[in-house]
């Protein structure tokens, strides 16, 4: 006999022989018989034990079992007015399976809110809580929509080493790994590979992935290991072209999102809003001005609060939630060795960012695929050559324009379900002060 789950069994089954198994939320004992409820990956069961029918020693065994333990139950399904599902399992055999310690570390009913630390010290029975691992279907759906659009586009998905020769995001935020008395590094986004990919025919590409970063300080939108996406093209003129497929991909996958995840949104409270396209850009010169006149006191660099700023002021003038900042400085962006300058005024780049409700998601605009350019603003950068010859390399036997973006997945959800921290999002996170479990 198959096992069922709870969503598969109805009143009508009246009368049926079934088989279910899962963990035993809750036991309500009233002396010769006991409502147990019965949790599985879609819902709950009631479980009516009658002493009678079992035995006394079968009876006692099932109702003292504790909190969690995991039971596999067979049974008749019998019609019931007053179960909440409208039906309730009378036993006849049952095998624990698995018996839970007694107290638990975290609990799954309590009506106290635990702190986060606690659930994630515990995230396994974190995520036994329906409204925890909603936020992880939601995430597959974001995946799910990435990829349906992308593959729907003429883009290949595509994996590029996590183990590189060299970092493309900063010095500062690099991890080193010792590779067989060499030095290597976690890849702190598919930068170099994406790029290299452009010369090969493979014009379109895609990677979601993870991407490591040192960030020396703790903050609610940071990891050290997060989930980027990637995305390349070739054969383009401008930034625009990025920005284009950008906003297209993103409203594609919030509609894919809210189309598949009704009853996850729903549960997390959440209304999440297709956005239409083209969405709003506004230089990043003109960002300065707007936050100038809302009292904020930056300097050239639009920190998180001018970000914050800049999600009220879009959202208060013109209701919406997207937000490209354009034409960043060269300034901002030295560091950013691969970004294209305007030829006709090298003080500016084509680079933008995608701002969601008030927090950066995308960074990403045209690459200059000219070598010698490319080998100067390396230098610029202080950047060793030689090390990054098998990048370089690429780019001196027919290198298409081409640009890209990344965006960042964990963040992607984090803002789409209006999570306080980006660790909700991450079934098991990485920051400077965790690595378990
Ligand atoms: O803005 P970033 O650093 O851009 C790049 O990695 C470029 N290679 C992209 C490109 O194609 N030009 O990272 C891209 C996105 C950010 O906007 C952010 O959403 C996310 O990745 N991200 C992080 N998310 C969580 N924790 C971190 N430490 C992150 N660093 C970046
Ligand atoms: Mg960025």
């Amino acid at each position: 006999m198959h096992r069922k789950y709870s969503n598969e069994l109805c009143p009508e089954m009246d009368g049926q022989e079934v088989r279910v198994a899962g963990w035993v939320e809750d036991v309500r004992k009233l002396g010769s018989i006991a409502f147990i409820i019965l949790r599985d990956r879609e819902g709950r069961l009631q479980v009516t034990a009658i002493k009678k029918e079992m035995g006394k020693e079968r009876f006692t065994e099932l109702i003292t079992l504790p909190r969690e333990s995991v039971v596999e139950i067979k049974g008749k399904l019998q019609k019931s007015a007053e179960a909440r599902m409208g039906f309730e399992i009378l036993p006849t055999e049952f095998k624990v399976l698995s018996k839970a310690e007694v107290p638990l570390p975290l609990g799954v009913v309590d009506k106290v809110n635990a702190e986060l630390d606690t659930r994630l010290d515990n995230r396994f029975i974190d995520l036994r809580k329906d409204e925890v691992r909603a936020i992880f279907k939601v995430k597959s759906l974001v995946c799910a929509g990435i990829r349906n659009y992308l593959l729907g586009n003429g883009f290949v998905e595509v994996h590029t080493p996590k183990i590189v020769f060299a970092g493309a995001e900063g010095g500062a935020t690099l991890f080193e790994v010792e590779y067989f008395g060499r030095k290597a590094f976690l890849a702190q986004s598919p930068q170099l590979y994406k790029q290299t990919l452009m010369a090969t025919g493979l014009d379109r590409i895609f990677e979601i992935a993870p991407a490591f970063r040192a960030e020396p300080s703790d903050t609610v939108r940071h990891l050290s290991e997060f989930i980027s996406l990637d995305v390349e093209l070739a054969y383009i003129n401008t930034s625009e072209d990025v920005m284009q497929v950008l906003e297209n991909l993103v409203a594609a996958t919030i509609e894919y999102v809210v189309k598949n995840g009704e009853k996850e949104l729903k549960l997390l409270n959440c209304e999440v809003r297709v956005p239409k396209v083209p969405f709003r850009k506004i230089p990043h010169r003109e960002c300065l001005e707007i936050l100038k006149s809302m009292g904020w006191h930056g300097g050239v660099d639009i920190d998180t609060e001018g970000e914050k700023l800049l999600g009220e002021y879009i959202m208060q003038n013109y209701g919406e939630e997207f937000l490209f900042i354009t034409e960043f400085p060269t300034e901002l962006k030295r560091g950013t060795f691969y970004a294209m300058r305007k030829d006709e005024n090298p003080e500016l780049t084509g680079y933008f960012d995608l701002d969601y409700r008030g927090q950066e998601l995308t960074s990403g605009g045209q690459r200059e695929h000219r070598y010698e350019k490319l080998k100067t603003q390396m230098l610029e950068n202080n950047l060793k050559l030689e090390a990054f010859e098998p990048y370089l390399k690429a780019f001196r036997y027919g290198m298409p324009p081409h640009g890209g973006f990344g965006l960042g997945v964990d963040r992607f959800v984090q803002k789409m379900l209006n999570l306080t921290n980006i660790r909700e999002a991450v079934l098991f996170p990485r920051d400077r002060l965790r690595v378990t479990p």
